[in-house]
């Protein structure tokens, strides 16, 4: 307890000393910071972020709650992306634009004052985000519907409950230690999955036989039922953006399906007992 409150103190302070407002006086300009006050991720940790998130000139990045712009700004020097920051201070978007100007990115580097809950962020390939856990879990809904299958979401420490993430990676920074007593940063990955609820029949070129699967799914878990074949089961399903894997199986006979999702309609191969075929689905009934 006691070393918390020190550490929240030293927190403050630092955060005075770097010229940022604490989260007191932010409440005091009615700002209502709901992802939490304005603790900048340490640029080592921004370069690991951007990294474990594959980012590339082809990706557009949106960081949630932006501060003063150091995850896109990095994005679009190092990496040549195109980015934007959504940040509910005025002010740290003010500096954030400057900031972009002076170092000749505010071509590609953008940042607007606005609440990330009123945000549309289906154009990001990439979301960013460093902000505390109720506000990931109350932006989880958001980020999983909105984005396209495919775009990742990296967040610095925090992550998203149950929804468990792609990957992880756990690592020193000495200078954490006095932001939050922990001399280190865990990373967090997730790809968003196409979405695949509901009912699909599916079909396999030379089998006589549809199946008809009903799927439902939960974040990063998918499980199905073969509703019209007794007798066969489909187990295994997973979904990493528009790609999906399953196996349908006949007492100890398991084909495994690969394939891609697009919208209502899914395709890709089978191996039938050495000879690949090719199946296709369609969606009959959403959910
Ligand atoms: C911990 S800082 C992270 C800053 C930056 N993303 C980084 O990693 O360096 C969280 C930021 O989110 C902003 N914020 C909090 N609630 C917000 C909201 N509802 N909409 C937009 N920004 C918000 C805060 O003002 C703060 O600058």
């Amino acid at each position: 307890m006691v070393k918390q409150l020190v550490v929240r103190f030293v927190a403050v302070l630092l955060m005075l000393g770097a010229g940022v407002q604490s989260p007191v006086e932010a409440q005091t300009k009615d700002i209502e910071r709901t992802g939490g006050p304005y603790v900048p991720t340490p640029q080592v940790v921004v370069d690991q972020m951007l990294r474990f998130g594959r980012v590339n000139q082809a990706d557009y990045v949106m960081d949630l709650g932006s501060g003063d712009g150091v995850i896109v700004i990095t994005a679009a020097r190092e990496l040549k992306a195109v980015g934007m920051g959504l940040e509910i201070d005025p002010e740290l978007v003010a500096r954030a634009n400057n900031t972009a100007k002076k170092l000749g990115v505010n071509d590609r580097a953008t940042f607007q004052a606005q609440d990330v809950f009123k945000a549309d962020l289906s154009k990001a390939t990439v979301v960013t985000l460093y902000l505390l856990p109720g506000m990931m879990m109350n932006l989880r809904n958001k980020i999983y519907d909105e984005l396209r299958p495919g775009a990742r979401v990296v967040s610095h420490d925090y992550h998203f409950g149950d929804w468990v993430a792609d990957d992880r990676y756990t690592f020193d920074v000495p200078e954490k230690e006095f932001i939050n007593g922990v001399p280190s940063a865990t990373i967090y990955l997730w790809t968003i999955p196409a979405k695949v609820s509901g009912t699909w029949n599916i079909k396999v070129d030379g089998l006589s036989q549809q199946y008809t699967a009903e799927l439902s799914q939960n974040f990063h878990l998918t499980n199905g039922t073969l509703s019209n074949a007794r007798g066969l089961g489909i187990s295994d399903v997973a979904v990493k953006g528009e790609a999906i894997t399953f196996s349908i199986w006949n007492g100890s006979v398991r084909h495994h399906y690969r394939g891609q999702v697009k919208g209502n309609a899914m395709s890709g191969m089978v191996n039938l007992d050495g000879r690949e075929a090719k199946w296709q689905a369609l969606r009959v009934v959403s959910k």
